[in-house]
C-alpha cells in the first residue's frame, strides 16, 4: 500500500501586533462578539467575525438550546448571517476565538468539523480563499490562507 501525506501551511504570531492590521480588528471584534454568546449550558463562548470583500464584518457567537443538539456555533451563526445578507459578496477572513469560563486557555480554539465544511463551501461557492484567525483566550494566534488547509480529503459538490 501507498502512503501519502497531506500538510497544512499554519502560520503562528506570538502577539496580535505581527497580525496585519485589518486581521487584528477583525480578531478584536471576535473577542467582542464572544462576551455575548449565548452559552449558558457550557459556559464556552465562542465569537466569530467574518470579513467580506466589500469590507463589512459581520459577527456571530454561539447560540444555545436546552434542547443541546440545536446548538449552533458561532462561525456558522457569523457565516450564515454574512451569507443572508450579502450573498454576493465573498468572504475574506474570519476570525475566531472564545472567553472561556477559565479565562486560561491559550492555545488556538480551531472550529469544530462541521463549521470547517460550513465555512468550506463559501470558499467554493465564491471562488476565493478565506484566510482563518484563531486565538483561546489568550497566546498565540493562527492563521491560514484558506479553510481547505484544515479539511483534508473535503466532501464537495464534485462528488454530486
Ligand atoms: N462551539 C462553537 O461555537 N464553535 C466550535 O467550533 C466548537 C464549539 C460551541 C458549541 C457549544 O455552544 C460550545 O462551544 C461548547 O461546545
Amino acid at each position: 500500500m501507498k502512503k501519502f501525506t497531506v500538510q497544512a501551511d499554519i502560520y503562528c504570531a506570538s502577539h496580535i501586533d505581527e497580525l496585519p492590521e485589518a486581521d487584528a480588528a477583525l480578531l478584536q471584534r471576535a473577542k467582542e462578539a464572544a462576551e455575548h454568546a449565548y452559552a449558558p449550558y457550557s459556559q464556552f463562548q465562542v465569537g466569530a467575525a467574518v470579513r467580506l470583500a466589500n469590507g463589512v464584518v459581520v459577527i456571530g457567537n454561539n447560540q444555545e438550546n436546552a434542547a443541546y443538539p440545536v446548538t449552533l456555533c458561532g462561525e456558522r451563526v457569523a457565516v450564515f448571517a454574512a451569507a443572508a445578507q450579502y450573498p454576493d459578496v465573498p468572504v475574506e477572513a474570519v476570525a475566531i476565538t472564545i472567553k472561556s469560563p477559565t479565562g486560561t486557555i491559550d492555545r488556538p480554539v480551531p472550529p469544530c468539523g462541521a463549521c470547517r465544511q460550513a465555512l468550506y463551501e463559501y470558499e467554493v461557492r465564491h471562488k476565493h480563499p478565506i484566510r482563518l484567525i484563531l486565538q483561546g483566550d489568550k497566546g498565540v494566534i493562527y492563521s491560514t490562507e484558506t479553510v481547505q488547509a484544515l479539511l483534508p480529503l473535503v466532501f464537495d459538490a464534485s462528488f454530486l
